[in-house]
């Protein structure tokens, strides 16, 4: 009779083993470990109802690294964006909430579009082609974020891409007047989740009368994952050597101040809470923290999207790194959340526990002849992306 010798058991011995690994790679276990899925997806639920009863849908949009990020219609917001860890762990990454009427009641613009013109108009006050446009003055004297009913609180058209990978479009017509603003502009903004864990987001826009645009996307950001706390201990560089100093009112004075030295410059990463409680400087006094606009510096290739920030939290070690090719960006530390807002899993939201980096045109550029235009024309199209994207450092 034959016996098999050693060699036979080892080779048995690895068979075994390799299918066992195989099988445990499919799984998801207790503490979020998710392993690499084969395919990209974009999948669509119900999320809620309008008060008129119309349905509101989530597309979740997933990538074969597993990275996973569900956006709206309602107001285009992104809800979760679930992403791995240094130890493999997946876990949510944006602030928001878990239902439709969260967002309905009172938001702080948790992961929304933003527009017709994100950010603050002086007096919600400016003239274009010898005319005075009014708009709503929903932040004390000043017009924010595209006013009562802005871009943020709309239910846009979605429409899912064919495409190799997940994407989403969203398409918006302000109808001439809306908020104030002149000209029908049609919007389209598309969400598309890139192999690399990037998210990108494209704007465009055109219109029928000479208007004003500047649209972002005000995403709260916490990268510790399921929101362990503030953001101070989040590192964040960030491509600026000017940022606009503000009056008491967040409105820019129209001068470009350079950050070196101060509680602004962050062109060498430092944690964001290092010099937010430096009350002795004015700017952080009058935004309670940050709450400014820095102008990136330009990028060496013209065409090419120019870097705006890194941001590594040091514990879960995921890193978030923005590009843009827009002029600035806001730099927002939450300072507005007093806990009062209850997000997903019951976490109540405290002052500075997100950031936001809102990739746009300067704040009241209508009302400032020194800062790059914000008006469009009907024979011009409106064009611009931004990327967010996702990493970890070990
Ligand atoms: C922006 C503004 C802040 C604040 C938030 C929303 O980023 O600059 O002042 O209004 O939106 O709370």
């Amino acid at each position: 009779m034959l016996y098999p010798n050693s060699n036979y058991f080892y080779f048995i011995f690895c068979i075994l083993l390799i299918l066992v690994s195989i099988s445990s790679c499919q799984t998801q276990t207790a503490n979020n470990k998710v392993q690499k899925s084969e395919q990209n997806s974009i999948t669509k639920s119900e999320f809620g109802k309008m008060p008129d009863g119309t349905s509101v849908y989530l597309y979740t949009l997933r990538n074969t690294q597993n990275m996973e990020v569900r956006i709206s219609d309602y107001g285009g917001i992104i809800t979760h964006w679930i992403a791995p860890d240094n130890k493999g762990r997946y876990e949510d990454i944006v602030l928001g909430y878990d239902s439709l009427d969260g967002y309905l009641k009172a938001t702080p613009y948790f992961g929304a579009i933003v527009g017709r013109y994100g950010n603050r108009i002086s007096k919600g006050k400016f003239i274009l082609d010898g005319q005075t446009y009014h708009l709503a003055t929903n932040n004390g004297e000043n017009h924010l974020h595209g006013g009562l009913r802005g871009f943020d609180k709309v239910l846009w058209t979605a429409t899912t891409v064919d495409s190799e990978i997940p994407t989403l479009k969203l398409s918006y017509l302000s109808k001439d007047g809306e908020e104030g603003y002149p000209g029908n502009l049609q919007v389209e903004v598309i969400y598309s989740l890139q192999e690399d864990n990037s998210l990108k987001i494209d704007y465009q826009a055109t219109t029928d009368k000479t208007t004003i645009v500047n649209l972002t996307n005000h995403t709260y950001f916490n990268l510790s994952g399921d929101v362990k706390g503030d953001i101070l201990n989040h590192e964040i560089t960030l491509n600026a050597d000017y940022f606009l100093p503000v009056d008491s009112t967040l409105i820019p004075t129209g001068e470009l101040k350079s950050v070196k030295g101060s509680a602004f410059d962050f062109l060498q990463n430092k944690p964001i809470g290092k010099g937010i409680n430096d009350t002795e400087n004015e700017q952080i006094r009058y935004g309670k923290g940050y709450d400014h606009s820095w102008v990136l510096n330009p990028s060496k290739e013209k065409s090419a999207m120019n870097f705006v920030a890194t941001v590594l939290e040091p514990i879960s070690g995921r890193v978030l790194e923005v590009f843009t090719m827009e002029p600035a960006t806001q730099f927002y530390t939450g300072n507005f959340l007093d806990g009062t807002i209850i997000g997903k899993k019951g976490i109540a939201y405290k002052k500075r526990y997100g950031f936001c980096l809102e990739t746009q045109h300067y704040p009241d550029s209508p009302n400032q002849k020194n800062f790059p235009s914000t008006v469009l024309k009907p024979n011009e199209v409106y064009k611009t992306s931004t990327i967010y994207k996702l990493s970890v450092k070990q």
